[in-house]
């Protein structure tokens, strides 16, 4: 039974790290934001092991960036990436303090994840140092 829950930074820093930022310094899975504790942070557990994680932040706009999605390699594909984005977007909706306009930088493998999330293809795909080719996504509210 996968438990959806808020996290804390300190929570997720590690799964984020080894999925996304793995064989750099610890540091380099901080975002801006993190260390003055402006991200929200969403978790997904599984007994008492941290399955997935994701974060959103308010960024220039004002608008939401989604960031940081990450599953634990034995976890993926089972759904678990989806809930947990979903429950954190649904939240996100649900705060009317939260500026409406909500996109990520999708890694292309995750594209079509985030397409069944609402997100929709804005402009041409680019290239993160170090990371790969990427699509900025903006979500379209149902
Ligand atoms: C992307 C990711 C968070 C999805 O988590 P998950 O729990 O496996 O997600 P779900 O089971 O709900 O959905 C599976 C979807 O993930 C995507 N996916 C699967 N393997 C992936 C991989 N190695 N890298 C990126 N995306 C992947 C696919 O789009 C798949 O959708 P499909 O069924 O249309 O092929 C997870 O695969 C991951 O951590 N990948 C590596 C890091 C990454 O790419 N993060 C996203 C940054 S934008």
């Amino acid at each position: 039974m996968v438990e959806i829950r808020p996290a804390t930074f300190d929570e997720i820093v590690h799964l984020r790290h080894a999925v996304l930022r793995a064989g750099r310094p610890l540091e380099s899975a901080y975002y801006p934001g993190d260390e003055s504790g402006a991200g929200v942070h969403w978790g997904a557990w599984n007994g008492g092991d941290l399955a997935a994680c994701v974060s959103l932040y308010t960024v220039e706009g004002p608008s939401t960036q989604l960031r940081g999605a990450a599953t634990a390699p034995q976890w993926r594909n089972q759904g678990i990436g989806e809930a947990l984005m979903r429950t954190a977007i649904d939240a996100w909706w649900a705060d009317q303090r939260a500026p409406r306009d909500l996109w990520c930088n999708a890694r292309i493998a995750a594209i079509t994840l985030y397409e069944r999330l609402g997100f929709v293809a804005e402009g041409e795909r680019f290239e993160f140092p170090h990371i790969g080719p990427h699509q900025r996504m903006r979500w379209v509210a149902p």
